[in-house]
């Protein structure tokens, strides 16, 4: 059927767009304002990178959770109170070492465990990120800040919407003994994708 309608040739602002589809969701019974709201308290109070910090800061001082984390990352992260969307179906704990460097990207977007190391940063979504990191990790490495001598093996991990992943950052040794919360206050997100070492 011909529609026989004329177009508008510019679009109406944004918040009359955005008032539109709300009306539009709440004719529907659907309360989108409050989804809304809900949904930027988590990716504020909730999704932040001190969940992780917290499951790192545990490995480093207690050997069991540090295995279990490495065999099953969902599991484990739960023993700490952490859930993951039913779709983060695997969390891969993948363990720095003095000679091999961990570094998670997706390729595809911008996937990560976003409830256990936070929401990404824009960089990680970049298509500069997602592309050079794959090809010339290393190089991207090093503009961001992190040259690692040419023994230390780079790994790059690439993101799917089931498989998620983590780095365990080795511990700085100057912080050996040092209590839980106090280990977990030096852990970055950064760390946590492989960008960065402690
Ligand atoms: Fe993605």
């Amino acid at each position: 059927m011909a529609n026989d309608r004329a177009l508008p040739t510019t679009p109406a602002p944004v918040e009359r767009r955005v008032a539109a589809i709300q009306d539009a969701f709440a004719a529907r019974g659907l309360p989108v304002v409050q989804a809304v709201a809900d949904l930027s308290h988590k990716a504020q109070e909730e999704w932040v990178p001190r969940n992780g910090a917290r499951v790192v800061a545990r490995a480093w001082t207690d050997p069991a959770f540090r295995a279990r984390l490495l065999a099953d990352g969902r599991s484990a992260v739960m023993e700490l109170g952490l859930s993951m969307p039913a779709h983060h179906r695997h969390l891969v704990v993948l363990e720095n070492t003095a000679t091999v460097q961990n570094v998670i990207c997706c390729t595809l977007c911008s996937c990560t465990a976003f409830t256990v190391i936070g929401l990404p940063p824009d960089w990680y979504k970049d298509l500069e990120y997602r592309s050079r990191v794959v090809r010339e990790s290393r190089h991207v490495l090093r503009e961001m800040g992190l040259d690692l001598p040419p023994e230390v093996e780079v790994r790059v991990w690439d993101t799917t919407a089931d498989t998620r992943y983590m780095v365990l950052p080795e511990q700085p040794p100057h912080t050996v003994g040092w209590p839980e919360e106090k280990l977990a206050a030096v852990v970055t997100r950064d760390a946590m994708i492989g960008v960065a070492r402690l």
